[in-house]
């Protein structure tokens, strides 16, 4: 399985070798480490470089919209030479932590879309809260780039819509909660094969680990619970979002 979003750079518990050693004794082949601020570029680039199974994406989360400078694109462009970073991301919109500077989210998200055509790139998409203003801007800007909503937190709704767009959910940790009834709903009516696992490390970890840092590894529940509410076997979880992933992020 590959985890497809997991910020392996700041889990703080246990060394990457022990990362990458859970995540392989449970069967996760591979893992994708998106960047949130420019500052973690270089990590990004030294892990890619480091360990064969680590790959990487680029861009500026809407959070940190502030740190945008158009220069960044030359510099991305640049470290896209390298094809193991595999996407831009994570981008998007925040509406949950400051709303006081959404034009400004929405120009450096409009901005990264833009480049990731430019590169033929997937855009990784970060959407807490703005689901339609994320919708639109993709179905606007969005030209060639294969779309994840990482994370996927809208209604069964929204996943319709999303996936009548061809874009894929990221389903992870929370899929697994008791109360997250939504999200069990979109797992269970969205066709597998527009659905891919990812962790989000170091948080929402899944149960039974819920409360305690989050790693690759904890990957297999995800797709445990994704079989348990689509009366599907692990096996056939494993195989189908395995190959989505390699398909989009050319792996
Ligand atoms: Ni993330």
């Amino acid at each position: 399985m590959i985890d497809t979003h997991t910020h392996i750079n700041m889990i703080e518990s246990i060394s990457i070798e022990e990362i990458l050693n859970n995540a392989k004794e449970n069967g996760i082949e591979k893992v994708i480490v998106p960047s949130a601020n420019p500052k973690d570029f270089p990590e990004i680039a030294e892990l890619i470089n480091k360990y064969d199974n680590v790959y990487g994406m680029l861009g500026v989360h809407p959070s940190d919209a502030k740190d945008w400078d158009d220069s960044l694109i030359n510099q991305i462009k640049d470290l896209c030479n390298n094809k193991k970073i595999v996407a831009i991301g994570e981008i998007g919109l925040d509406y949950y932590w400051d709303k006081s500077f959404n034009d400004l989210q929405k120009d450096v998200f409009i901005k990264q879309i833009k480049l990731a055509n430019e590169l033929n790139l997937p855009l990784d998409v970060h959407d807490r809260e703005a689901h339609k203003d994320t919708f639109d801007i993709l179905k606007q800007y969005n030209i060639n780039s294969k779309v994840v909503m990482h994370c996927f937190s809208g209604s069964v709704e929204f996943a319709k819509e999303c996936v009548k767009e061809g874009y894929y959910l990221g389903i992870g940790g929370v899929v697994t909660f008791k109360n997250a009834i939504k999200m069990k709903e979109v797992a269970k009516h969205i066709p597998l094969e527009y659905i891919i696992l990812e962790t989000d490390a170091p948080y929402l970890t899944p149960v039974p680990y819920r409360g305690k840092e989050n790693q690759p590894a904890y990957v297999k529940y995800v797709a445990e619970e994704i079989a348990k509410l689509k009366e599907i076997s692990y096996e056939e979880v494993k195989n189908v979002t395995t190959s989505n992933a390699e398909r989009i992020f050319n792996l």
